[in-house]
């Protein structure tokens, strides 16, 4: 076997290795991505240009990550820079009424099929924090239902029986599980696991709907995204039957699957939505839209005491800032008037999942790229996974991180998720590079013994 990969990846970092000795004597962690990082082969980013990011020594990796799905224009695209420059110098938070983030909510109810009104937040997280909260408090209700290997963000009631804790008893009906230590259990108590796609999670809805406020789901799952078939409309159905809200997590899929997100492309409403990633061109954002009933205990009566009283409170410093909604507006508008870009980035996708199909089966490499749209995963398996259990051991986790390292070291940055974002930065040539480093990544994981 060659010298392990990190080791040889770790070779070609020395001004980044410096800066990673400097980092453990001050962060916990030199990727805001989480602490499970390996303590060796970290690149720091100096700088990032359309699909490209260089380090501190000067590598140069084709990004496949793209801000974890929110640079679909690709890093520093003229639109952001621009619209980034122009806020920036009006001031970069009033705390205020301003027009720029009535122009990012314009654009929102527009383009999204439940929207008639949005609320800012600052992440993904927040917006699903939000959107619970405000199902809590127009139903009456406090539990919520979520999808086992659904990723929600990092709040209690999200961190829940997500991608990281998938498998707690019987497969038609998990428990739910804390993710993470730290998280009250009265939180988990609150939170019902369902599973995808299965006849059983309807049921279990109808059973607790006097308990149920919402059901939160990713409509394209982000661990195995596929398209659920009917389950989404028959989702739909039992929630409205059952009077318990649907959100819909399209802090993904928003403004990706398609420009009305994953509801548009499915044509199945929920009653809210959320939203992160794209609709902030880059800089932290997250927001909640929905229907007026759904979102009646955000909408205010003009009393303060009475919105006290009644309402429900979701504020925050940055919500809404004028620079986040200048460049998001600025990036949707974008994407409105270039509606090829979609077919474009889709299409790479594509021609990424095609080519690396044809090559694992030829050479009888039991992996695959499972995605939809502009988006993938690459899992360790055979087949056509079902459910986020087919996909979750140790072993594949070693294997998805394995490659996470060799793509790397080969000048493709693939973060150690394995979640590939096209966009629309990406050329041909660039798409050329990412197809053969997947194919000597693989060559290599076997000859290296880890496949
Ligand atoms: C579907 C989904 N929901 C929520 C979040 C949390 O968003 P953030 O990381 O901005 O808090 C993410 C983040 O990747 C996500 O993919």
């Amino acid at each position: 076997m060659s010298r392990k990969i990190e080791d040889r990846f770790s070779e070609k970092l020395k001004k980044s290795n410096e800066i990673l000795e400097r980092a453990k004597k001050a962060l916990l962690s030199p990727v805001a991505t989480g602490p499970f990082r390996a303590p060796k082969g970290v690149a720091f980013i100096k700088k990032a240009s359309g699909s490209k990011l260089i380090d501190f020594d000067g590598n140069e990796y084709v990004d496949v990550t793209m801000g974890y799905g929110t640079l679909i224009l690709g890093h520093g695209h003229p639109v952001v820079v621009e619209a980034a420059e122009r806020a920036i110098r009006n001031g970069t938070v009033y705390d205020i009424a301003h027009e720029n983030e009535v122009r990012l909510a314009e654009l929102m109810v527009d383009a999204i099929p439940c929207a008639e009104r949005v609320a800012f937040a600052n992440s993904g997280t927040e917006a699903t924090m939000h959107a619970m909260k405000v199902a809590r408090a127009r139903t009456g209700k406090d539990k919520i239902a979520k999808f086992e290997g659904g990723y929600h963000g990092v709040h209690d009631y999200a961190q829940v029986s997500s991608i990281f804790s998938v498998g707690s008893g019987e497969e038609e009906a998990p428990l739910s599980v804390a993710d993470t230590r730290g998280i009250p259990q009265a939180a988990v108590d609150q939170v019902i696991t369902l599973a995808y796609n299965r006849p059983e999670s309807l049921e279990r809805i109808r059973k607790h709907k006097d308990e149920l406020a919402a059901v939160i789901i990713e409509p394209v799952p982000s661990i195995l995204p596929i398209d659920m078939g009917d389950f989404l409309k028959e989702l739909r159905e039992v929630t409205r039957e059952c009077g318990v809200l649907l959100i819909f997590d399209e802090v993904i899929s928003g403004f990706r699957l398609s420009y009305g997100g994953a509801q548009a492309h499915f044509g199945v409403t929920p009653d809210m939505a959320t939203y992160g990633k794209i609709i902030g061109g880059g800089f932290p954002v997250g927001a909640i839209a929905g229907s007026v009933d759904a979102l009646q205990p955000l909408i205010t009566s003009g009393n303060f005491f009475q919105d006290i009283a009644e309402k429900c409170a979701i504020v925050g410093t940055f919500s809404g800032n004028p620079v986040t909604t200048s460049v998001g507006a600025s990036v949707l508008e974008y994407l409105r008037d270039h509606p090829e870009t979609y077919d474009y980035i889709d299409g790479q996708a594509s021609r990424i999942k095609r080519e690396m199909r044809k090559f694992a089966v030829e050479n009888e490499f039991e992996f695959q790229l499972i995605g939809l749209s502009s988006w993938f995963v690459s899992h360790f398996c055979w087949g056509a996974p079902k459910s986020p259990r087919d996909l979750v051991s140790p072993e594949g986790w070693l294997k998805g991180t394995a490659f996470g390292n060799y793509m790397r070291y080969h000048g493709v940055y693939l973060p150690d998720l394995h979640t590939v974002f096209m966009s629309a930065a990406h050329t041909e040539k660039d798409v050329d590079k990412i197809i053969d480093v997947m194919k000597t990544s693989l060559i290599e994981i076997k000859e290296d013994g880890v496949l």
